[in-house]
Parts: structure tokens; C-alpha cells; sequence
């Protein structure tokens, strides 16, 4: 299937996106919208999720471009119930101002994860927007989050590719992620049809921070290649470390959608690269020469 959105409401779908688009929202530019257009036209989803909801550009973007395509159920979960960039708002305030959408059933969810998914979406999903926390492992235990609640031949996609050659914005969860994605699964910003008249939507002016799984028919074997990502170095920052409550929760998911070889590697991911900081225990003794050499034992019985 390949539905073409007609021209007159593309044109009013660019002066609505142009209008609301800033560089400084995090959210996604015209050439992932060119992207997200362009996939969601070639197959008909009828149950849309989304994790990373924000001021709700995306979601108002993919229930705009879904509503030229087929009638569809979209939700969008957060983390959070506020939008990060103005904390006046509420996550999702610009589905208000969506372009109407009528054959598109639009929830969001707040104080969500990706866990909480099942709970609110009973059918399997065609597609999948994550766009939620990007510092390694968090776009892989998203999507090992999904990958079960999903349709055969779906999609998984992916923002922020390109945020592990970033400064200010550093994060390799997506880049991680695609490593370990079989080619045969990927799909490349380059490989899917482009939208034409997407030329005039407002970018960062970097094509390719996009790119999307396709779901095969044994989820398992994906996510078996997948989780080798947990034993590569994680990027949680200090202060965001994956809680107990958390994690045990996800060891449980793991365990019972893919068995204990998965659930393992995220055990020895957590171990090696989310303990907890320890603070060096007082000490009385003088710095210099014993304390390099207790220090050295220590290693020897810790290594
Ligand atoms: C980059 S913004 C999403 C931008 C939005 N997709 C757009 O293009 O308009 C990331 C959002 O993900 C949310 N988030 C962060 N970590 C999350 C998590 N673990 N689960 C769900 N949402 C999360 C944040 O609260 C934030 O609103």
C-alpha cells in the first residue's frame, strides 16, 4: 500500500508545522516528518503508539498525516505531565491545535512508560514512534518494551540518531540501538519514498536523525540480538540511574517475553554500568605510599 496525502492539505499541514516548529522544542523536523509521512503511508496502522510525547508536535503531526490514510487509534505516553521547555504547559497541549482529525482517536498518557504500554493498548501495534529518553539503554529497553505488543511487519522508529555526535545534547541510545539492528531490519532515512512537498517543512538542516525497525514475525530473535547492546558501556547520567523498582520490574518483562538469556544481559548491563556511586569511606591513614598500596589490594580483590 502506498496512499499519496492529498496536495491541498499538505500545503496547510507545512503552515501548520512551519507555524509551531521551533529549533529549541526537541521535536521532530521536517525531515523526520518527511520520513514518519512516508512510512505510515506505505502500510495501514490501525493502532498507533507513541513514547515521548512533549508539547505533543509529533503526536499532532502523525494523527494529521494518519488522517489521510485510515482511521486509527493514536496513544502517546510520557513520563512526565508537563511539556520540559515551558512548564506552563501540559505534555500534549498541541493536539488542542491539531489539524482536524476526526478518524483519528487521539490519548495521551501521562506519567507513563514504556512498560505501562499493555495496559493501555489491547491491540497489536502497526506503529511505533519512540522519542522518549535517548541516553543508552533507554531507546533499547523501550523497544524491547514494545517489540512483543507488536504486529508482525510493524514498525519501530526511532529519533535522535544522530545525538551521540552532539555536545550539548550527548546521548548514543538510538546509535547503540541501530548497531545492533540486522540491516535486514533496518530501515534507513534514504530507503523509503520521499514526500515532495515536505521540501518546505522548516528542518535543522540534517537529514538522516531517523530511522526504524521493522518488526519481524519471532519478535524473540530480535530482541536477542538487540539486548546485546546492554553489555556496551551505558550513558545514564548519574543522577538519572535506572532504579531497583524499575529494573526488577523490566528483569520480570524480560523473563517472561523472552526468556532468561535476555533478561541476563540486562542484569550484567545494570551490574557493570548502573551501581551505585560508592564514596571512598573516611580515612585516617596518611595519603602517599600505604594508601597506594591498600588501594592496590582492594583492586586485586574487587577486579
Ligand atoms: C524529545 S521529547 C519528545 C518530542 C516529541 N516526540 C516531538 O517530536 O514533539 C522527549 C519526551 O520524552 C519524555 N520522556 C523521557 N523519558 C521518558 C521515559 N522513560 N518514558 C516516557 N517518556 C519519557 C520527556 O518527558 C519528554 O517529554
Amino acid at each position: 500500500m502506498n496512499t499519496q496525502v492529498n496536495l491541498e492539505a499538505k500545503t496547510e499541514f507545512v503552515e501548520w508545522f512551519n507555524q509551531r516548529w521551533n529549533n529549541r522544542m526537541g521535536a521532530i523536523d521536517g525531515f523526520d516528518v518527511a520520513f514518519i509521512g512516508a512510512l505510515l503511508a506505505s502500510q495501514k496502522s490501525s493502532t498507533i503508539v507513541e513514547i515521548g510525547c512533549a508539547s505533543g508536535l509529533s503526536t499532532a503531526v502523525i494523527a494529521s498525516l494518519q488522517e489521510q490514510i485510515s482511521p486509527a487509534r493514536l496513544t502517546s505516553f510520557d513520563i512526565d505531565d508537563r511539556f520540559y521547555e515551558d512548564r506552563t504547559k501540559p505534555v500534549g497541549y498541541l493536539i488542542e491545535e491539531a489539524l482536524p482529525h476526526p478518524s483519528v482517536d487521539v490519548s495521551i498518557q501521562t506519567g507513563k512508560v514504556s512498560l505501562d504500554v499493555g495496559e493501555h493498548v489491547s491491540d497489536p501495534i502497526d506503529f511505533c514512534f519512540i522519542d522518549a529518553a535517548h541516553k543508552h539503554p533507554w531507546p533499547l529497553i523501550d523497544t524491547l518494551a514494545v517489540l512483543p505488543l507488536m504486529k508482525p511487519g510493524g514498525v519501530v522508529v526511532q529519533h535522535d540518531l544522530k545525538m551521540f555526535l552532539s555536545v550539548d545534547f550527548y546521548a548514543t541510545g538510538p546509535k547503540i540501538l541501530l548497531d545492533q539492528t540486522p540491516p535486514k531490519s533496518q530501515i534507513r532515512h534514504g530507503s523509503v519514498a520521499s514526500v515532495p512537498e515536505f521540501k518546505n517543512l522548516k528542518t535543522r538542516g540534517r537529514d538522516g536523525n531517523i530511522y526504524a525497525i521493522r518488526v519481524p514475525e519471532d519478535y524473540r530473535q530480535l530482541g536477542a540480538k538487540l539486548c546485546q547492546g546492554f553489555y556496551l558501556g551505558w550513558d545514564v547520567a548519574p543522577s538519572k540511574k535506572i532504579s531497583k523498582q524499575f529494573a526488577d520490574r523490566f528483569i520480570d518483562f524480560l523473563s517472561l517475553h523472552y526468556g532468561p538469556a535476555v533478561a541476563r544481559s540486562f542484569k550484567i548491563g545494570m551490574k557493570r554500568y548502573n551501581s551505585p556511586i560508592r564514596t571512598p569511606a573516611p580515612s585516617s591513614e596518611p595519603q602517599g605510599h600505604a594508601t597506594s598500596i591498600s588501594r592496590k589490594i582492594v583492586n586485586k580483590l574487587t577486579k
